[in-house]
């Protein structure tokens, strides 16, 4: 009985030494296990005197109950700990600054043609639409541009292998709309145009914007005034001067090239082409050219909106970098 006594005093000495579940383990089976220092004891019963055997049996189990009660007591802090240390390592310290969002912001592409559809708007045209896959009648045909004509080789088409054309211009859209409605018809029609063309100037891909007024008595002199005062809500400037040179389009006429004169730089700049709707072109959209007459104007978005926040290089529009475009937040 001393000596079980003195291996229970032992082993729950070693148990208030635990610190982990596998130390745990493996003092349990010194203890309990097969060949473990209490059931040796257990063994012992057989050589035991058969009176004296039962009460000694009582004593052993009592000593092997207070082992596992010890031993259990010891699992529960050593888990409670585990968690504790498991929680304070892997908490999240609420005071530190955040890393921050960033907020995105408009292409100025996007914020231009915001801006023209706002102000147009404002003079009466409505946005219409037409597909940048053109078919060659509305990129060339309906705007009497006929096959084999010179002006094709002005617009440097990419043409698709079902021979369709990536749209050249905006104009396509004019007919589109136009065939399909009665005068008065007042559009402004943006989109993405297509050429094989590639330098500091110029995109393979670019944005147009075309207008297009259709009514009974439409002459030059409404062409000038639309197109006066959108340049100068435009730039916001009201003295700005804008000059019209005479031109060539097959599907006006007359036709004239746009400048407005840049203050800044000193000189006249380009910025589109307008003129008369051909009463052929008239023809192709079904509207009597006796009756009615109308004014179209075009001309590119990117170059506009280049002008207007002195961007140099046409290049900056379309590659996206964000230390360029962020810029123009808040525009
Ligand atoms: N479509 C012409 C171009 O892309 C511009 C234009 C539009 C000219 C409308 C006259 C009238 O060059």
């Amino acid at each position: 009985m001393e000596q079980l006594n003195q291996v229970l005093a032992t082993s729950l000495d070693e148990i208030k030494q635990l610190k982990s579940l596998q130390e745990l383990e493996q003092l349990k089976a010194r203890y309990v296990g097969k060949s473990g220092a209490i059931t040796a004891f257990m063994q012992k019963l057989k050589d035991i005197a058969p009176e004296e055997r039962k009460s000694f049996g009582a004593e052993v189990n009592k000593i092997k109950t207070q082992f596992e009660d010890a031993l259990n007591e010891q699992k529960q802090s050593i888990v409670a700990a585990e968690l504790e240390r498991k929680l304070a390592s892997e908490t999240i310290d609420v005071t530190l600054d955040g890393r921050g969002a960033k907020n995105g912001s408009l292409h100025p592409v996007s914020l231009t043609l915001e801006r023209l559809v706002l102000l147009f708007g404002q003079m009466g045209f409505r946005v219409a639409s037409g597909p940048e896959i053109e078919t060659d009648y509305y990129n060339f045909k309906a705007l009497n541009i006929p096959d084999n004509h010179p002006a094709r080789a002005m617009q440097d088409t990419f043409y698709t292998e079902s021979g369709h054309v990536l749209r050249t211009h905006t104009s396509p859209i004019q007919v589109r709309f136009a065939e399909k409605q009665t005068p008065p018809i007042k559009i402004v029609a943006p989109g993405r145009v297509f050429r094989v063309d590639m330098d500091a100037t110029h995109s393979p891909m670019f944005h147009q914007l075309e207008l297009l007024w259709i009514d009974k008595g439409i002459s030059f002199a409404n062409l000038k005034a639309v197109i006066i005062e959108f340049m100068r809500k435009f730039f916001e400037d009201d003295s700005l001067q804008v000059r019209f040179r005479a031109s060539f389009f097959p599907f006006t006429e007359p036709s004239a090239e746009i400048d407005i004169y840049f203050a800044k730089a000193k000189k006249w700049l380009e910025v589109g082409g307008c003129g008369m709707v051909h009463p052929n072109v008239l023809n192709y959209m079904n509207i009597d050219a006796n009756e009615y007459s109308g004014f179209a104007f075009g001309f590119g978005i990117d170059r506009l909106a280049m002008l207007k926040y002195g961007i140099t290089d046409l290049r900056l529009m379309f590659e996206n970098d964000l230390d360029f475009l962020t810029q123009f937040r808040g525009h």
